[in-house]
């Protein structure tokens, strides 16, 4: 805690100095204290400077996706205000759903900077190296009905389309029911997983890998391609932390324009971004596979595709390929 008080005084007194005197004063500390957390401090990445008779500058941080890192100047009221951090974890979702049996409150983010066994849909893994992505999941009680739980998978989509294109000016597009594509080729995926009692929802793990800094030889073969990463689009490495609080503040807008509203204006936001409406795809279910013409994505998120017999077939789960490529 005291560590965390201390380095976000460094910050405010950014670019200058602050001197141990002046810390141990302010927080209540020893000045042997302030050292020591100090040091620990710079193990963690950042940069201090320490100036005799000026004290302490901070002038470097991590590239890390750390608590303090991620709160500092986050905008939302709950959404990302308890972080859990991991250098490494099984599966941020598996991690997600533990902390949410345990109790941990609506808006909970878990955040690794690799996964060993990332899950993806479909029964698939997630490609999710050591601090090249942003991995994490939110945890959320909502207070709606059972059936509309997966309507917060479109809803993310919306929402890390809208940061990436705040933050990058890239303008992803929608690929049903919830892939974000740039160029044609994956730059995130969304997992929801749900806890249920009855017919009430216990919580919500909403998980969801960004492929922020990959570059295009790390992908493995069979990603090579269908993947990309941000990085690869802007020929440079982009920021985790400012892309991922202006997610989280997204998410929270539309999360709570859901709960006020309904799903409609989030769907006609989803409509905006999606590339898979008006045109003609194959969709495949785990026992078969379809082709026809993608007509619309009603309100509970349902695919309709207009056969060539003029008649129609509904999903609400499947692989969509565009152009006869699977994405
Ligand atoms: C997909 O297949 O498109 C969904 C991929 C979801 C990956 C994310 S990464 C963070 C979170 N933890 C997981 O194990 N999976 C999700």
């Amino acid at each position: 805690m005291k560590k965390s008080q201390i380095l976000s005084y460094l910050k405010g007194r950014q670019p200058g100095f602050a001197s141990g005197g002046e810390i141990s004063k302010i927080l209540g500390v020893s000045r042997t204290a302030v050292w020591k957390h100090i040091q620990a401090l710079r193990e963690d990445g950042y940069g201090i400077d320490a100036v005799p008779r000026c004290g302490y500058k901070l002038v470097g941080i991590p590239d890390r996706l750390y608590a303090d890192e991620i709160m500092y100047g986050l905008d939302t009221k709950s959404i990302g205000r308890n972080v859990f951090y991991y250098d490494r974890v099984d599966s941020t979702n598996r991690e997600a759903k533990e902390l949410a049996s345990a109790g941990a409150p609506s808006g909970s983010l878990v955040v690794a900077e690799e996964q060993a066994g990332g899950k993806g849909r479909l029964g698939k893994g997630w490609f999710s190296p050591w601090g090249m992505g942003i991995w994490c999941s939110v945890i959320l009680r909502p207070d709606v009905n059972i059936g509309q739980a997966h309507l917060i998978t479109m809803l993310t989509a919306v929402a890390v389309a809208s940061a990436v294109e705040k933050d990058l000016g890239v303008k992803p597009g929608i690929k049903w029911p919830n892939d974000l594509l740039v160029d044609g080729k994956k730059i995130c995926g969304i997992l929801t997983e749900m806890s249920a009692e009855m017919e009430n929802i216990s919580y919500l793990v909403v998980g969801l890998g960004i492929n922020a800094n990959i570059p295009s030889s790390a992908f493995p073969g069979e990603l090579k391609d269908t993947a990309t990463s941000l990085q690869a689009i802007k020929n440079g490495p982009v920021s985790r932390l400012l892309l991922l609080r202006l997610f989280l503040e997204e998410f929270e807008y539309y999360y709570l324009m859901w709960l006020k509203s309904g799903f409609l204006p989030i769907l006609r936001e989803w409509k905006k971004r999606c590339i898979t409406l008006n045109r003609r795809v194959k969709v495949k279910t785990l026992k078969e596979s379809w082709e026809g013409w993608a007509e619309d994505v009603d309100s509970t998120g349902e695919l309709i595709l207009r056969m060539p017999d003029g008649s129609t077939q509904r999903f609400i789960a499947g692989e969509v390929s565009l152009n006869n490529r699977p994405q």
